[in-house]
């Protein structure tokens, strides 16, 4: 049998089968599975995805081991130093870095599809001002498919490429329009003038009474954080995505799923999580008994922004926004942020801990986000619309992907079923 092969016996019954594997360009081989239920009549199990790849991909690479993370085979750490959000954007859905004439043709399409439709904007009023932005941003995304029916036909790859110019452009000021609507304020329209994130930061910010002036700073904090939320492959919202994807449904539908799926606090909703417990924890001093109360799980309370399914050494992407942190609170006037303070502490006894380090649980990318979003003047509540914003072109490029290959099929999981086996209907008056 050749190396690359697995057997596997069922040792009741002694039959075997072999079964295949398959070699990335780099990272684990896969067992091909796909023969099991034809040859042996069962499943796998693998709750929560631990070991099984649901596709391939040829967009980013993670060695969690090593801490590598790679979009179309470019280290973060070089992306995060010399590219930009767009241009990053075109690097996950193209697979190559643009040439000068492809990035100024690729910039000019997304600031052409910034605007709203007025009837879209309208929309916002249906919703109290309280709304929490992701539920805003969710539906608006959704709503879209009941605006572009022009280029929703997913097997045409113009319209596809539109889709996507679309979702990156417009996602913006969807989420900008979210947060104005939860202040009263007028919703304020993109500049075509501005680059992306001086553009998201002007949208948030300016307001029709007065001049707004974008600081450069904060739009490269912002750009750096975008870059590195850009894309993760197969993470949770992806997934949803690309499962709600497969069905052929509307492809804005489609991110609105993974919209919705990046909310929660185990996902995109950590770096909300990660200030509120900072603020819980409040000082320096109270540091070991929070560990503690982790430790004990009894409350269920987990150290937030720490551990991640892949990264069991450490998260690239911390280790630069922890960079960026120093430079950015420091340039603000901010250097001694208690809330930062607080944050290099608790890493610090956490690292040295053993309940982490037996876990290999480390600092993720949204340990330090929160801060660097707080100090830019973002509210926490979008924190999570900020990581969606980043993640749509992940998104869009996943999915983009998934509809392009000839092989694709609805992703239609099986179970392992442990309720009632069949049993008769009663009428009411019988049970
Ligand atoms: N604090 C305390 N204990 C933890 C933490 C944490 N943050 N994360 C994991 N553990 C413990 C678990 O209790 C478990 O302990 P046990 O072996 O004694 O049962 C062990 O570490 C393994 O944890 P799992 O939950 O099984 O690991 P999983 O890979 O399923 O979860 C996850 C990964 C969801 C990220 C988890 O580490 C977590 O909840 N972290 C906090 C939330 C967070 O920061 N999420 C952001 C992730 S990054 C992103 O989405 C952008």
């Amino acid at each position: 049998m050749s190396k690359n092969m697995y057997r596997l016996t069922n040792l009741a019954s002694g039959k075997s089968s072999d079964l295949e594997t398959r070699s990335g360009t780099v990272g684990p081989d896969v067992i091909d599975i796909g023969s099991l239920w034809r040859d042996h009549g069962v499943f796998t199990y693998d709750p929560g995805f631990m070991a099984t790849a649901s596709t391939e991909s040829r967009i980013t690479y993670i060695d969690g081991d090593a801490g590598v993370l790679l979009y179309r085979g470019y280290p973060i750490e070089q992306l995060a130093a010399q590219s930009n959000f767009l241009e990053v954007s075109y690097l996950l859905l193209k697979g190559e870095l643009p040439d000068a004439a492809r990035i100024v043709s690729f910039t000019h399409s997304i600031t052409r599809h910034t605007m709203l439709n007025q009837s879209l904007l309208r929309l916002y009023g249906g919703f109290h001002h309280n709304a929490h932005p992701m539920a805003m941003v969710a539906a608006i995304v959704a709503s879209l498919a009941a605006f572009y029916h022009d280029t929703t036909n997913i097997s045409d790859d113009h319209h596809r490429e539109i889709v996507s110019h679309r979702i990156i452009a417009k996602i913006p000021t969807i989420s900008a329009a979210a947060y104005k609507h939860s202040l009263g304020q007028p919703f304020v329209y993109p500049r075509n003038d501005l680059d992306y994130c001086s553009n998201m930061l002007h949208m948030l910010f300016a307001v029709p009474c007065e001049t707004y002036e974008v600081d450069p700073l904060h739009a490269k904090a912002l750009e750096l954080l975008f870059i590195l939320h850009a894309d993760h492959e197969q993470n949770a919202s992806t997934s949803t995505v690309r499962l709600a994807g497969s069905t052929g449904c509307n492809p804005y539908a489609a991110i609105s799923a993974g919209v919705s799926a990046l909310w929660g606090p185990a996902h995109g909703g950590a770096n909300e999580a990660v200030l509120d417990m900072l603020e819980k924890i409040g000082d320096v001093k109270r540091v070991p008994e929070f560990l503690a109360r982790v430790k004990d799980k009894a409350g269920g309370a987990r150290l937030m922004g720490f551990g991640h399914r892949v990264y069991k050494n450490f998260d690239p992407r911390a280790t630069i926004i922890r960079e960026m942190c120093h430079k950015v609170l420091a340039k603000l006037g901010e250097a001694h942020s208690p809330l930062f303070e607080l944050a290099l502490v608790l890493e610090e006894i956490a690292l040295k801990d053993d309940y982490f380090i037996s876990r290999k649980l480390y600092p993720n990318v949204d340990f330090y986000s929160g801060i660097i979003y707080r100090a830019l003047g973002i509210p926490r509540s979008m924190f999570t619309v900020m990581f969606a914003i980043a993640r749509s072109a992940g998104w869009v490029a996943q999915w983009q992907e998934m509809i392009a290959d000839p092989t694709m099929k609805i992703a239609r999981p099986r179970q392992l079923y442990t309720g009632p086996v069949r049993r008769d209907y009663m009428p009411v008056s019988k049970r």
